[in-house]
């Protein structure tokens, strides 16, 4: 092999250059929070998925050490081996119990809950219908499965009932997956509406709570308990990384659709248990998720209140946390980005590939305060030319 044979890699991130789409990183200092340092400077966070500001939470910091302290650092190998801690047992009780499932199996990560479970339940003679926004992982994971994927048009019931009524007599299985809320852009899919068609086609359903899980619903089960459909026939995927401030995915369900999980799927069969500190973040972060919803309150306080202040700008529909301020191009929505950074609001600009338009996205905590908000706002009217 010689380096010739990788040069074309240089040529790829020029392009990615040019194009206005390649990415860097920038770290952030000090405890996860509503303030945190970049590039030396105080900023306002509005680019963290720690809805509920549990990361920096000292009960969370407690329960990892001390799991820590009990298990060490690492889980040391496949859960089906020896990384299977009593404390992983707990943790999947507790989900399953905020669920109202029978059961839950945790994963080393969201994507890695995606791929193994999607790759686990549908195969070469399978179909996928797939929201055409949905994330990622499960855009990878159904590439996984093998099974034949078409997607439909972002939360547009009739076509996927046209889909449904041409494809689904063509295939074995089939699994209809769908992100709860959107996580590039803030809307919810109409989750009802696609579980009806579920039945009435004999399909699964794959609905991924991740930005929904502590921040939706009365008791923060998600989106699935905001539309009451809690005890409908869903594999619930979630994360333990976004509002419950740790590390690592989940999938609710019934206990035989988690026998099968735990059987067959390869992310969770061939890898590494969840660390036992993230194991025990989450578990106490779970807890707080049910005894304190006055942390939601404020959170969806503060959503409301924004949303009203930033009327009069390209704002997409949203019903979560996640706000996005649409723009006509990745420059402009490097160059707004830019202009908040100056102004102490860090909240990212958001292009192709990742999303079809550029935009800004900012994502709202329960930790910020009215003056955060407003400083947002102030940046906001003296950054954007309104309309644009
Ligand atoms: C909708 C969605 N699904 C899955 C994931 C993956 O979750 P995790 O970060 O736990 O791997 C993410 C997070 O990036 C997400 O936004």
């Amino acid at each position: 092999m010689t380096e010739k044979a990788y040069t074309w890699m240089t040529r790829s991130l020029s392009t990615l250059q040019k194009a206005h789409w390649y990415r860097a990183v920038t770290p952030l200092e000090g405890l996860a929070g509503a303030e945190m340092v970049r590039d030396g400077k105080t900023v306002i966070n509005f680019a963290s998925n720690d809805y509920l500001g549990l990361s920096g939470d000292s009960r969370l910091m407690d329960a990892a050490i001390a799991a820590v302290q009990e298990y060490g650092t690492g889980s040391t190998g496949s859960r089906l081996l020896t990384g299977h801690r009593l404390l992983h047992r707990q943790l999947e009780n507790a989900i399953a119990k905020l669920k109202k499932t029978e059961d839950a199996i945790v994963f080393s990560s969201g994507y890695l809950a995606n791929l193994g479970t999607i790759a686990a339940i549908v195969g070469t003679r399978d179909l996928i219908l797939a929201d055409q926004y949905n994330h990622s992982s499960l855009k990878n994971g159904a590439i996984l499965s093998g099974a034949r994927i078409i997607d439909y048009k972002h939360s547009d019931i009739a076509d996927l009932e046209d889909k449904l009524t041409q494809n689904r007599s063509l295939y074995r299985r089939c699994l209809i997956v769908t992100d709860s809320v959107f996580s590039m852009d803030g809307d919810l899919c109409p989750l009802p509406d696609i579980l009806d068609l579920g039945d009435r086609f004999d399909c699964m359903v794959l609905v991924d709570e991740a930005h929904a899980t502590g921040v939706l619903g009365q008791n923060g089960a998600g989106c699935v308990e905001h539309f009451q459909q809690q005890g409908r026939p869903i594999l619930q995927m979630g994360t333990l990384s976004k509002a419950l401030g740790s590390l690592g995915g989940y999938i609710a369900a019934s206990a035989p659709i988690i026998d099968f999980i735990r059987n067959r799927a390869p992310s969770w069969i061939y890898t590494t248990g969840l660390s036992p500190a993230d194991t025990g973040a989450a578990l106490a972060a779970i807890e707080i998720v049910q005894n304190e919803p006055q942390r939601r309150e404020k959170l969806w306080q503060n959503v409301t209140w924004l949303q009203a202040q930033l009327q009069g700008y390209n704002l997409l529909p949203s019903d979560s946390p996640i706000l996005c301020l649409s723009l006509d191009t990745p420059e402009n929505a490097i160059a707004i980005a830019q202009k908040l950074s100056d102004k102490g609001i860090f909240a990212p600009a958001i292009r192709p590939p990742t999303v079809p338009t550029s935009r800004i996205r900012f994502t709202v905590m329960a930790t910020h305060s009215r003056e955060h908000l407003e400083a947002l706002v102030n940046a906001c009217h003296s950054s954007f030319v309104l309309g644009h």
